[in-house]
């Protein structure tokens, strides 16, 4: 093999934050020319490893190499100066100025916007990417909001690119372009990193592999000779079955009958459209549909957040006794056992508070009486206690600040809530954004846990593999249409897919 110096050569490289040793005497080689995945479970370090190459954190012991030479990144600005820019997993732009102001915000010398715009608009054409220099980021989706990130680190002449879980964000769509952005970029000789915990796109992307375990270098190897089971194997240090179960039903009753519901967004486009289901109590039924055909409105319209214009949604108790939910508050509505967890882009921003511990999170959220997965909820103190331990959320212990845990340890927190609550109805959506494949399928175990215990779940996911493994009955939404309710057993992906895009050009179907 040819033997290229490395962009960047982390050596013995060692974080504690601490009781946490977050980074363990890692070696890591970064080449220009090339796409690395850096994977490792939630937790295991890699945010804090590209963190100490971006100059957020200083490492405790090791070297850090660019191009040969040894340096000493203190500061992100020292950071640009090598050449290293950083897309985290929350993005730290100025809400209130446009695109431009942000990407040169911070530079020294004199401001000028129009040589700026001029600037931004070449780097834009060079590698594929959209920006409008004059636009406001509050105006702004999050892909977009994305794109100025990148930008902005290319502007600043970045040539050792490091993306933290930057699909987690993306829909399908959105992460096609960015990952040819990414590809122009390496062909161009750039250094590229990501972060990801999918493994499809580890596949797809990048040209070699390296893995974390609880913060140590476990290896590396070109993609092309690894597959997600052995990769899996190595970040979670045995082997794990990638399979999810589908008990049947048991005793499965209607619960939540929806019948013609119908939602317009504010600004009057229609976003349900007289759509009619039931939601058993021990089943799961899947919604799946592409990005932005109704999923939201439909979990949020049930929840009691959303308005509605016309149609309805009982609850049906035990005994059969309906009682209308729309009209009521969602507060009601909760109290009524239906549990809403909407996993959204921004994780942190999610009903979660950073600066609070896990306990005090916990309190947040008000709990019915009854059974719960987890049994001992005498206090907020034991029901973080009882979330910790059977989510394994990998924390120092329930006093933690939220923000100082791994992204996906946030979300562990914020689903395990959700299910302590007790629901008879779960809606749930996103609920894997961001966990690592092993979390993954601990959540999917939860949510059938539920539906063992007589939940009736709603999950929408964005994985269609997965809804086709877990739901019991997938309904299919088009365009704010329900398009079909099919049984998940025996359910081909084709079919489903063709489903979800069958209306586009027929609505009077
Ligand atoms: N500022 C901090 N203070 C205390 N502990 C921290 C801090 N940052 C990270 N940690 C801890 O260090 C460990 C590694 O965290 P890190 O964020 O690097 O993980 P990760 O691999 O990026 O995980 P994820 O996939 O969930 O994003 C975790 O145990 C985390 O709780
Ligand atoms: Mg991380």
């Amino acid at each position: 093999m040819e033997n290229k110096t490395a962009a960047v050569a982390m050596r013995n490289i060692t974080k504690r934050f601490g009781p946490v040793l977050a980074n363990d005497k890692v070696w890591l080689d970064i080449y220009r020319g090339e796409i690395l995945a850096l994977l490792g479970e939630n937790g295991s370090g890699k945010t804090t490893l590209m963190n100490m190459l971006s100059g957020i954190y200083f490492p405790d012991e090791g070297t850090i190499s660019i191009d040969g030479r040894e340096v000493v990144i203190r500061s992100p600005k020292d950071a640009f100066d090598h050449g290293i820019g950083m897309i985290h997993q929350h993005f730290k732009l100025v809400d209130v100025l446009t695109a431009a102001e942000n990407i040169v915000l911070g530079l020294p010398g004199r401001l000028d916007l129009k040589a700026a715009s001029g600037r931004i608009r070449e780097i834009c054409d060079a590698y594929g990417f959209e920006v409008d220099p004059d636009q406001k980021i509050y105006d702004m989706s999050v892909s977009q909001k994305q794109t100025v990130e990148i930008v902005k680190v290319l502007y600043r002449g970045a040539d050792i690119l490091i993306l933290d879980e930057p699909t987690a964000v993306l829909t399908p769509q959105e992460t096609d372009r960015l990952f040819a952005v990414l590809r122009n970029m390496r062909d161009d000789g750039k250094a590229i990193v990501i972060i990801t915990h999918k493994m499809h796109e580890v596949e797809a992307l990048s040209d070699r592999v390296a893995i974390l375990r609880h913060g140590q270098f476990i290896g590396d190897m070109p993609t092309k000779m690894t597959n997600a089971q052995e990769m899996t194997n190595m970040m979670v240090g045995h082997a794990v079955t990638l399979n999810i179960d589908r008990p049947d039903p048991v005793d499965p009753k209607p619960r939540i009958e929806v019948k013609g519901l119908t939602v317009r967004s504010i600004d009057g486009i229609l976003k349900l459209d007289d759509v009619s289901f039931t939601a058993n109590s021990g089943e799961i039924l899947g919604i799946a549909g592409i990005s932005g055909c109704g999923q939201k409105e439909l979990l949020e319209s049930i929840a009691g957040l959303q308005p509605v214009e016309s149609g309805s949604i009982c609850y049906i108790e035990d005994d059969g006794t309906k009682e209308e939910l729309i009209g009521k508050d969602p507060l009601s509505i909760q109290e009524m056992g239906v549990s809403l967890s909407f996993v959204p882009e921004d994780r942190l921003g999610m009903g979660l508070v950073g600066n609070m511990d896990l306990a005090d999170n916990m309190m947040l959220r008000s709990f019915r009486s009854g059974r719960s997965l987890f049994t001992d909820r005498r206090s907020p103190q034991h029901l973080a206690e009882a979330v910790v331990r059977d989510l394994e959320v990998s924390t120092p212990g329930i006093s933690t600040p939220v923000r100082r845990l791994s992204g996906g340890n946030v979300q562990k927190v914020l689903v395990g809530r959700e299910i302590a609550s007790a629901p008879t109805v779960l809606l749930t959506a996103y609920a894997v954004r961001g966990l690592d494949i092993n979390s993954s399928y601990t959540i999917y175990d939860l949510i059938n846990r539920q539906k063992a215990s007589g939940v009736a779940v709603i999950y929408v996911g964005e994985d269609l593999d997965v809804l086709l493994e877990l739901a019991d009955r997938i309904l299919v939404l088009c365009g704010g249409k329900v398009s079909g309710i099919v049984p998940g057993r025996g359910a081909k992906k084709r079919d489903v897919g063709l489903m979800m895009t069958k209306l586009g050009g027929n609505a009077d179907e």
